[in-house]
Formats: C-alpha cells, sequence, structure tokens
C-alpha cells in the first residue's frame, strides 16, 4: 500500500543524498554490506526437528500465498540496486528455494548483474539436496556457482528421522554427486549439530567427507525462531567438534578465505582438505557481519535474529524507482546496529523468549 519510500524509513532526499558515489554502505559500526540472501519459498519439503518442527508446521500451518511472495521481476530489482551499491554475493534459500517453480530463470536474471566496477556477484544456492540429482544441470547452465546442502546425518534411520518425512540419505548423497558432476564448485556440506540427536556422527561425517571435493562445516546449533524449544545444553561447542575430529586426524588452524566468513577454517594435517565450524553461540562473528537478508515476501533484516523487517514490497509495489529504493536501502543498512550473537548471553532466558524471533525456514539460513 505505500505509495511513498517512507514506508521503509527513508526520506528520499535526504536517502538520496547519503547515497555514497563509491557504491559502498556501511552501517553504524562501519560493516558493509556484502552479502545479500533472499528467500525464494518458505515452504520446505522436509520437517526437520531442529527447523520446521511438525508441531508447528503441520497440516494447518499458513504458508504465504502465491501473490505475497516477491515476483522474480521484483527480486531482480533489489538485487540489481543492492549489487549496484556493494553486494558481491546472493544467495538463495528458503525454505526449500529448489521448490519455488522456475528458479532458474531468477538465477539467469541475477547472473546477469553487474556491481559499479563492472564484477558479476557471485550466485549460491542453499538445499537440502533432495531435488539436486534431477536440477543440478539446469542450475549450473542458467548460471549458478555453487552450492551449499545441508546434510545432518549419514546414518540413514537418523537422517530420515531428522527430515521427518523418511527421506533417504543416499538420496541426497546421490544428488550432491550430480551437483559435482554438473561442475558447480566448490560445494560446501552444513551439517547443523544437535547434542543428544546427532552429535554421535560428528567422526563418521569428517573420516566420510575427508579428502573429497566436498567441505564439511559443522554449525552450531542456535536459537533462531521461537518453534525449535532451544537449549543451551543442546548446543555443541566447536572446540569440542575441532577437538574430536582432531584427535582422529589431525587438524591445524586456516587463515579465513575473505572476511567476514561465518566458518573459521581448519586444515588436515595431512593435506588432505580442510573442515569449517561456524561458531555463532560460542564465538560470534557480528563483529564482521555484513549479511541482509530478504525474506519471500520482501522484508529486508538486518539480523538473522531481527524481530522485525523493512517492507520493501511495499516500496516496489508503491510505484519506487530504483533511486528511491537505493535510498531505503541506504537508509536502512546505514541505522544497522544489530549484534544479536554477541549480546545472547547477557540476555535471561525470559529477554529471550519475549524477543518475536522470525523463523529460519522463513528468512533463510
Ligand atoms: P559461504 O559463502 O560459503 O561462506 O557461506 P555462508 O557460511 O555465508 O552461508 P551458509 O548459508 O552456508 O551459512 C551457514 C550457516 O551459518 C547458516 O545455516 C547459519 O546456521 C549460519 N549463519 C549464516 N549466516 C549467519 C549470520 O549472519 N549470523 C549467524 N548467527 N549465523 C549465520
Ligand atoms: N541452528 C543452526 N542452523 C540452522 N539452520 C536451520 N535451523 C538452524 C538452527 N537452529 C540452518 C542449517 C540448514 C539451513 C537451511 O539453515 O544450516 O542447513
Ligand atoms: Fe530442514 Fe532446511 Fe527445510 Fe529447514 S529449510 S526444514 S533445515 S531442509
Ligand atoms: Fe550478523 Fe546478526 Fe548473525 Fe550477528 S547475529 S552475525 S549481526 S546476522
Amino acid at each position: 500500500m505505500a505509495s511513498t519510500p517512507t514506508a521503509a524509513g527513508s526520506d528520499r532526499t535526504a536517502g538520496a543524498l547519503r547515497l555514497p558515489s563509491s557504491g559502498r554502505l556501511a552501517d553504524r559500526f562501519d560493516r558493509p554490506l556484502r552479502d545479500l540472501r533472499i528467500s525464494v519459498t518458505d515452504r520446505c519439503n522436509f520437517r526437520c526437528v531442529y527447523c520446521m518442527p511438525r508441531s508447528v508446521f503441520g497440516r494447518d500451518y499458513a504458508f504465504l500465498d502465491r501473490d505475497e511472495l516477491l515476483s522474480f521481476e521484483e527480486i531482480e530489482r533489489i538485487a540489481r540496486v543492492a549489487v549496484a551499491h556493494g553486494v558481491r554475493k546472493i544467495r538463495l534459500t528458503g525454505g526449500e528455494p529448489l521448490l519455488r517453480r522456475g528458479l532458474e530463470d531468477l538465477i539467469a536474471r541475477l547472473a546477469a548483474l553487474r556491481g559499479a566496477d563492472g564484477i558479476r556477484p557471485e550466485i549460491a544456492l542453499t538445499t537440502n539436496g533432495s531435488a539436486l540429482t534431477v536440477k543440478a544441470r539446469s542450475l549450473k547452465d542458467a548460471g549458478l556457482d555453487r552450492l551449499t546442502v545441508s546434510l545432518d546425518s549419514l546414518d540413514d534411520e537418523l537422517f530420515q528421522r531428522m527430515n521427518d518425512v523418511r527421506f533417504p540419505v543416499a538420496r541426497v548423497l546421490e544428488g550432491i554427486d550430480a551437483a559435482h558432476e554438473a561442475g558447480l564448485a566448490p560445494i560446501k556440506l552444513n551439517m547443523v549439530v544437535k547434542r543428544g540427536l546427532n552429535d554421535g556422527e560428528i567422526e563418521a561425517m569428517a573420516t566420510r567427507f575427508k579428502g573429497t571435493p566436498y567441505t564439511l562445516r559443522f554449525i552450531e546449533y542456535m536459537d533462531v525462531g521461537t518453534s525449535n524449544g532451544w537449549s543451551l545444553d543442546e548446543v555443541v561447542p566447536s572446540a569440542e567438534i575441532v577437538e574430536r575430529i582432531s584427535a582422529l586426524h589431525p587438524l591445524e588452524p586456516a587463515a579465513p578465505a575473505a572476511p567476514g566468513e561465518t566458518a573459521a577454517r581448519w586444515r588436515y594435517a595431512d593435506g588432505t582438505g580442510e573442515i569449517g565450524v561456524i561458531s555463532s553461540v560460542t564465538n560470534a562473528f557480528c563483529g564482521t557481519c555484513n549479511r541482509a537478508r530478504i525474506s519471500t515476501e520482501g522484508k529486508l533484516f538486518t539480523c538473522l535474529f531481527a524481530t522485525e523487517g523493512h517492507d520493501l514490497r511495499a516500496l516496489l509495489r508503491g510505484g519506487a524507482d530504483d533511486e528511491q529504493l537505493a535510498a531505503a536501502l541506504s537508509s536502512l543498512w546505514g541505522a544497522r546496529d544489530d549484534r544479536y550473537s554477541e549480546i545472547r548471553s547477557s540476555l535471561t532466558p525470559e529477554l529471550r523468549a519475549a524477543r518475536n524471533r522470525i523463523e529460519m525456514s522463513y528468512i533463510g539460513g
């Protein structure tokens, strides 16, 4: 409904004046905007117990209607403006992004964008891997650069219990190989570790993927959303993960590949590759966080733990032009002071519970 850009908290003139000619946007802690994560659907064909538990995301759950979703044209416009202002990586997420029909068309549009320096943004995708055997080739042909596949266990019984839709792990492994054969690289595998559920799989996962083309990353289970009933006891600290793997296959620390990376890298001492650990609970990385997220219905979130998004869809559908969109983006990013993971431990459980946190399946990992 908003017909003026002020709906997203920006004044056209003031916002436009704040646009730097370099294209680089900086927030209150001088963190640039580099990484844009776009959720293309809030639906998923899995019901992972830590993300979309059936008790909440059951038959009656109201997912978004089609006209509520951003269209590919709308996504492309936001991405074009963001890329012109410093975004270098676009990650498509969900829900499960491969459920969005015609995703290849969106990928092709995004792959055609160029930054102020003429450089093409990197296009990445996070998926549960269930459709990769069928889709890997067309994704690559459309211009997708790289892929992250969620894989929480190699044990089929446990994998099926975790996805809660009886999806066999062998089909995901097949999909990962299909993606490799299609030339998508690098391929990263993300394992969310939840104590008492799949922490027994840490060593088996490390051993299975050591020396393969795939980079395995262990993720500390986080308190995203409100439906997973998170508790600190269920977090396996990254230090413990590194220690356990190192006891089998010695590891040594490696330098970050890029500024603002989520994962700390560890290299196998025998030269057979590396792993990553993402320690958002025990070693927060907000200080260099350069990520913005767009929800399926077009809200911009400046933090994974934000309680409120800014309605870019209202701007687009209200007739804002690219300059107005850029002014809104600049103003929203300029006001950003999020650092939830750094302050988490200072919040009481009551304060944490009182925050109306958004779900990962809505905003994307
Ligand atoms: P690369 O570009 O390959 O390094 O990927 P990435 O690590 O930026 O993205 P990915 O989607 O693979 O992120 C892995 C996991 O890290 C996510 O599923 C989240 O669990 C966590 N994560 C990613 N970004 C953030 C963030 O900004 N804050 C926090 N707290 N966790 C994050
Ligand atoms: N903690 C950490 N990561 C999570 N993801 C979903 N829920 C959580 C959580 N509670 C991430 C996983 C998954 C991606 C889609 O989102 O990495 O692979
Ligand atoms: Fe599982 Fe990813 Fe689907 Fe969440 S979005 S239920 S983590 S597959
Ligand atoms: Fe960035 Fe927020 Fe995650 Fe910190 S908690 S790293 S500010 S998204």
